[in-house]
């Protein structure tokens, strides 16, 4: 895979502040990449730079091979970008809002009204074509904003905080347009400051803090790196003694160790390596020595206690 953004070293200073810090990081083509940290952590600045809004102070960008500061009109072709603040022209119906927006890009007017009809089709907003801007709700309007930014079919999304202000079914109809917009074969690079919002559609996600990327990488490789061992918790009519027996002589088993009880019932905790065949063997190897299994759950290796326990606690 390629990557198709690339910083090296970027950092930006606004007179005493550093709002980006030697920067690093890489997006690989088709990625729906996460960048996550807390307010004024320079999310917005290092996306200023990549859409070539902002020069930095140090350090260079690439997006699809071209230099945000030498060849800012290239980068500008190819990427699509959504503010965090987006001025919306209150007296326009939908289409014409688009209309506007695809003119800006150059598209030929011939062309215009199917494409209009495609983009809104996409952002589910076809039967709202003809009411006024400022008559659509926040989420409405929000993916209007995105729809405005594929109008010329560019082949990178850079989205600020794209989910942010809205309801829970309106977030979730946000990331399910993302995930959408992915599999077209577009690379989605993203900011929130709520793991738990990118964490579900993510590929890859960066942590930013004050400027700093602590962490980056692949969700799955993440999940393998930081909690290497899958956990299981079962709990028994009795026979303790007899589960021990049985799942140290389980392939993969790392450790059993007793759990306190759980509204009396005994419940122990085993960590071992495998895949989802070693724990099914490891149920049925309790079953057949005759050990009486109640519940039988792994715990889940959620994103966020992940990098809760990665960043102790910086991000929310
Ligand atoms: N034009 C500017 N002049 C001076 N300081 C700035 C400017 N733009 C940003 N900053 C500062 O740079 C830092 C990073 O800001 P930035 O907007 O990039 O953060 P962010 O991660 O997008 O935050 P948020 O989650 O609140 O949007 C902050 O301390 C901010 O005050
Ligand atoms: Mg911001």
């Amino acid at each position: 895979m390629a990557a198709i953004i690339e910083t090296k070293g970027l950092t930006k200073r606004f007179k005493s502040v550093t709002a980006v810090k030697d920067l690093t990081l890489t997006v690989e083509e088709g990625a729906i990449y996460g960048f996550v940290g807390p307010n004024g952590a320079g999310k917005t600045t290092t996306m200023h730079i990549l859409t070539t809004l902002l020069t930095p102070t140090a350090g260079e960008a690439w997006v699809a091979g071209y230099s945000v500061t030498k060849q800012s009109r290239d980068v500008r072709r190819v990427i699509g970008y959504m503010p965090d603040f987006f001025g919306v022209y209150d007296d326009m119906k939908v289409w014409e809002y688009l209309d506007f927006f695809a003119a800006c890009y150059d598209i030929p007017e011939a062309e215009r009204p199917a494409l209009i009809r495609d983009l809104l089709d996409l952002v589910d907003l076809s039967h709202r074509a003809d009411d006024m801007v400022d008559t659509l709700s926040r989420g409405m309007k929000q993916r209007l904003c995105l729809a405005r930014t594929l109008a010329h079919d560019p082949q990178v999304l850079i989205l600020d905080e794209p989910a942010s202000g809205l309801d829970p079914r309106a977030r979730i109809e946000i990331r399910e347009l993302l995930v959408e917009l992915a599999n077209m074969g577009k690379t989605i690079f993203f900011s929130s400051h709520i793991l738990a919002d990118v964490a579900e559609i993510c590929t890859d996600i960066g942590i930013i803090e004050a400027g700093e990327l602590i962490m980056q990488g692949n969700v799955e490789e993440m999940q393998r790196q930081l909690i290497p061992h899958r956990e299981i918790v079962i709990a028994l009519l009795d026979e303790v003694e007899r589960a021990r027996e049985t799942l140290f002589g389980v392939e993969g088993v790392v450790a059993v160790e007793e759990m306190e009880p759980d509204n009396g019932r005994l419940r122990l905790h085993v960590s071992l390596t495998g895949d989802d065949e070693a724990v099914s063997d490891l149920l049925r190897r309790l079953v057949q020595a005759g050990v009486p299994v109640i519940h039988f759950t792994e715990e889940t290796r959620d994103l966020e206690s992940v990098f809760m326990r990665a960043t102790k606690g910086i991000v929310s």
